[in-house]
């Protein structure tokens, strides 16, 4: 598939908007949760970013997308916008459901242009694959129960849409622009990815810290996670979800790129000492850390096409 051409406009819009699903928050199967269950999950601190953050790119993708002059590229961007502000909708019911302490932030709009548009679909890039590797370690801990991660595994697959769309529209419009070459394409987007991190670090997202984690239990299971574990998640997850889109689209490479790089150094440092004899507490069938370290590591790297 040649990027910039009409065949691949045509290929990254209709793979995004034929795997849209149609459905309404309120009708996921939810699980009903109570104990432990139901404790850790309001223990989780990200509720109210997570809700503010998806309704501002909800009103953010929709403004942009009346922006748009291509009607096919016009009609996917709608539609992710449409699904941006359905996770809103989602998170909102989530907090509702399991009375999740999460009073309303107030976030700006995002400016709307193409260029605020890549910095945002860069920060996707971004916050997508560390939410792959916390979605499915929470999975891999038994940190949360099955069926409730399945629902969040819907909204994690909406975003790998989401990036590989994106990456695809960018790469289209860079390229259709007369700025095809790879190395330049591959330098700007990790100015992007650059400027996307300093937004958030900085508060340009108007955030306030993040609170601590609100239950000594979680907290020790979560302080157990050791970076190569994360990574190794993260990798293998991402390239899961990728697996499921069409494999001629581009795919995100950025973070996997910089994951598997750190993954590497980290597997070259000399082993770390045992520092403590504690055991972390697990809930029951839970996985010692150690022992899912000890995995077969995943293998490095992302079969795609870009
Ligand atoms: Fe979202
Ligand atoms: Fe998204």
């Amino acid at each position: 598939m040649q990027v910039g051409t009409p065949q691949h406009r045509e290929l990254f819009c209709r793979t995004f908007i034929e795997t849209h699903v149609a459905f309404e928050p309120e009708e996921l199967p939810w699980p009903h949760l109570e104990g432990v269950d139901l404790e850790r999950l309001r223990a989780f601190p990200f509720w109210r970013y997570a809700r503010s953050i998806e309704q501002r790119a909800g009103r953010m993708v929709t403004a942009f997308a009346k922006t748009i002059d291509d009607p096919l590229i016009r009609s996917a961007v709608a539609l992710q916008g449409e699904e941006e502000t359905r996770h809103g909708r989602l998170m909102a019911h989530a907090i509702e459901r399991y009375g999740i302490d999460a009073p309303p932030l107030t976030i700006a709009d995002a400016p709307i242009s193409p260029e605020e548009f890549a910095i945002f679909g860069f920060g996707e890039c971004t916050d997508s694959f560390v939410g792959f590797g916390a979605i499915a370690l929470a999975r891999k801990m038994k940190i949360l129960p099955d069926a409730l991660l399945d629902v969040f595994d819907g909204v994690m697959f909406e975003e790998a849409r989401h990036i590989v769309f994106f990456i695809n529209w960018w790469r289209y419009e860079e390229t259709r622009a007369g700025r095809g070459s790879i190395l330049a394409q591959a330098i700007k987007a990790l100015g992007y990815h650059f400027r996307a991190a300093m937004g958030t670090i900085t508060g340009a997202t108007d955030l306030p810290p993040m609170p601590a984690l609100d239950d000594p239990e979680l907290a020790a299971i979560v302080a157990d996670v050791t970076p190569a574990l994360f990574l190794e998640t993260a990798l293998a997850e991402n390239r899961r979800m990728m697996a499921k889109l069409d494999a001629r689209l581009l795919k995100p490479q950025v973070m996997p790129a910089i994951g598997t790089a750190l993954l590497i150094g980290i597997r070259m440092l000399p082993p770390r000492v045992a520092t403590s004899e504690k055991t972390p507490a697990l809930t029951d069938g839970a996985q010692p850390v150690e022992s899912l370290h000890a995995r077969p590591a995943a293998t490095s790297g992302q079969a795609d096409a870009a």
